[in-house]
């Protein structure tokens, strides 16, 4: 117990330095990395969507993604479930759909979708998204 114990501060140290050192080169608030953000949307989003306006694949074009309505590009056909949802497609909104399995975000959706879970990854993402005016 005691040895256990008389490591900590030397620990605590570490992490202090760590902390630190991440604090020091990461921007204060949530925001993402877009050019990060491009690799990943085509690892994991671009066999399904095309950031094109108009361009629909599997699933809709993203074009204007953030800001927009749910299920609102006109000439994709939707399942229900997503022409039903509620959502307008805000940052957070984005994050919490994308973050876990698709069809638990919202069950009945034709997305097949895993969710995303390295939190870095999605903030790059998202970011990417934003720039698709
Ligand atoms: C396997 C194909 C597939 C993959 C991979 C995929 N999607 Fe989708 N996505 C779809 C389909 C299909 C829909 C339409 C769902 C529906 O109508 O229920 C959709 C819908 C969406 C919507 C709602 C669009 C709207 O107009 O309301 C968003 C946002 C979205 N996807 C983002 C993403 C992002 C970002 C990724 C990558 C992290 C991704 N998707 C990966 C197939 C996919």
């Amino acid at each position: 117990m005691s040895t256990h114990n008389s490591r900590h501060p030397f620990r605590f140290a570490l992490l202090a330095l760590l902390v630190a050192g991440w604090a020091s080169t990461s921007p204060p608030s949530r925001a993402g990395d877009a050019d990060a953000g491009k690799d990943v949307f085509k690892s994991e989003c671009a066999e399904c969507h095309a950031v094109k306006e108009g361009r629909n694949k599997k699933g809709p074009s993203l074009f204007g993604i953030v800001g927009r309505k749910a299920g609102s590009v006109a000439d994709y056909d939707y399942s229900d479930a997503l022409k039903h949802s509620p959502w307008t497609w805000t940052a957070e909104q984005l994050h919490t759909y994308l973050s876990q399995p698709a069809k638990k975000a919202n069950p009945g959706t034709k997305m097949k979708y895993d969710g995303l879970d390295n939190a870095k990854d999605l903030d790059d993402l998202i970011s990417y998204l934003d720039t698709l005016h």
